[in-house]
């Protein structure tokens, strides 16, 4: 099998009683990869940024929905739009600038000028324009912007689910992550730093809940941090690996943390270590509970397609083509909080900046099996670990041991349903 004549079978690359089987040319076929643009990138929920990153009237910051260059931008009554860096006259990009605060774009080859929620507001020259339709030459606009907790999502298509029924057992997720903060709110707000990997996209969201790499890949780190990390991924670990439905995947810490029991653990420190953060925890939310949410710490869950969070920070993946992915990163900030956004600052770049100990790791899998499913046979990649203690949780999710690849195959069974749409 390589390339296809015909529209791709799926029940041809995803085989097996439970989808354990898949075939190395979804991460390699050019033709499948358009195919997802159209039924994924183009027409399901796909995170964007978030509304920290504009906070005031008119600021506006580029960004991106797969390939599509999109501008995110706050207009004058405070609603975010998400335009498409596009000039309606002959396609010039009207924004260059990566970030900033105006009110309107003017587009650098003949000068039409567009308001930040993509209407036109005039050309120059008018005189030549008699009987053309000003209110069709606004830029392009991304069909449904939704907003959960701060995080802003896109959507190309006019209609389908909302983004709460996208998000489904996320929102969960995202709810707790919020928590965290002693305001209730999480701030994008540190600088996003790219990773860019010569590897298929999917590799890269199978990877985030992959719990069965980490000590093997990352050794060297745990190794020299002598943290406790790697505990956490070993095959006597209590957490769990969860297919939480809708493609959403996450490896659940908890049951770890709570074992040890101790506020920060999750954090690698302790409480005395940073007093003022944690003073400001119990005042909002009092001793029981902040200390509930002080010992469970932040989630790990691969919100699909392209939404990481790592505890400390967030992954945003953003495919360019079929081998090649840019993973934007950068720091969670806890509103309200300086003195652990600083330490949340020094670990991320720590471990994933660009003299980072875990993302060059994880990079170089990437590519090297991208390079990998090229060869001609086996054929398959196995993605069966824990099938036979496969179980549910109180939820009705798939839930399997720490390592066990019961997120891979949750990925992989929703990824089919959407390709298998019309
Ligand atoms: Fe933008 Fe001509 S291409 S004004
Ligand atoms: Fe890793």
């Amino acid at each position: 099998m390589g390339e296809f004549s015909a529209r791709p079978k799926w029940d041809e690359l995803i085989k097996g009683e439970k989808g354990e089987y898949v075939h190395g040319s979804v991460y390699t076929s050019p033709q499948i990869f358009e195919e997802e643009l159209e039924k994924i990138w183009y027409r399901t929920w796909v995170y964007v940024g978030h509304v920290s990153e504009v906070p005031n009237p008119n600021d506006f910051v580029l960004k991106s929905i797969g390939p599509q260059a999109v501008i995110m931008t706050r207009d004058r009554e405070g609603q975010i739009n998400l335009l498409l860096n596009r000039c309606p006259h002959r396609g010039n990009q009207v924004c260059l600038e990566h970030r900033g605060n105006r009110g309107s774009f003017t587009c650098p080859y003949h000068g039409w000028t567009f308001v930040n929620t993509g209407a036109l507001r005039g050309y120059p020259f008018a005189a030549g324009y008699e009987g053309s339709d000003r209110s069709t030459l606004g830029l392009g606009k991304v069909a449904r912007v939704g907003i959960y907790q701060g995080f802003v999502f896109g959507s190309f298509a006019d209609e389908g689910p909302s983004l709460e029924e996208h998000l489904g057992a996320a929102r969960g997720a995202l709810d707790a992550l919020v928590m965290s903060s002693p305001e209730g709110e999480i701030e994008i707000t540190a600088g996003f730093l790219q990773h860019k990997a010569k590897t298929n996209w999917k590799f890269i969201v199978e990877n985030e809940t992959d719990g069965y790499h980490p000590q093997f890949v990352h050794a060297s780190i745990f190794d020299v941090a002598s943290s406790g990390i790697g505990d956490l991924y070993s095959a006597d670990s209590t957490a769990v690996a969860r297919d939480m439905g809708d493609g959403h995947t996450e490896i659940d810490l908890r049951p770890e943390f709570r074992r040890i029991g101790k506020p920060m653990g999750w954090f690698g420190t302790s409480e005395e270590r940073l007093p003022d953060y944690v003073s400001k925890m119990r005042a909002a939310y009092g001793n029981e509970r902040a200390n509930e949410i002080m010992i469970d710490g932040t989630p790990h869950i691969m919100i699909f397609p392209n939404l990481f969070i790592a505890e400390i920070q967030i992954f945003v993946i953003q495919p360019l083509s079929v081998d090649e992915t840019v993973q934007h990163v950068t720091a969670l900030q806890f509103k309200g909080a300086p003195d652990i956004n600083r330490r949340l600052r020094q670990q991320t770049m720590g471990s994933v900046g660009p003299a980072g100990f875990l993302l060059a790791d994880d990079s170089e899998m990437y590519e090297r099996t991208q390079r990998g499913v090229h060869m001609r046979k086996p054929e398959w990649n196995y993605i069966g670990r824990g099938l036979a203690r496969e179980r549910r949780d109180e939820d009705g999710h798939l839930i399997g041991d720490a390592t066990d690849e019961v997120s891979t195959r949750g990925i992989w069974s929703h990824y089919r349903k959407l390709m298998e749409a019309e």
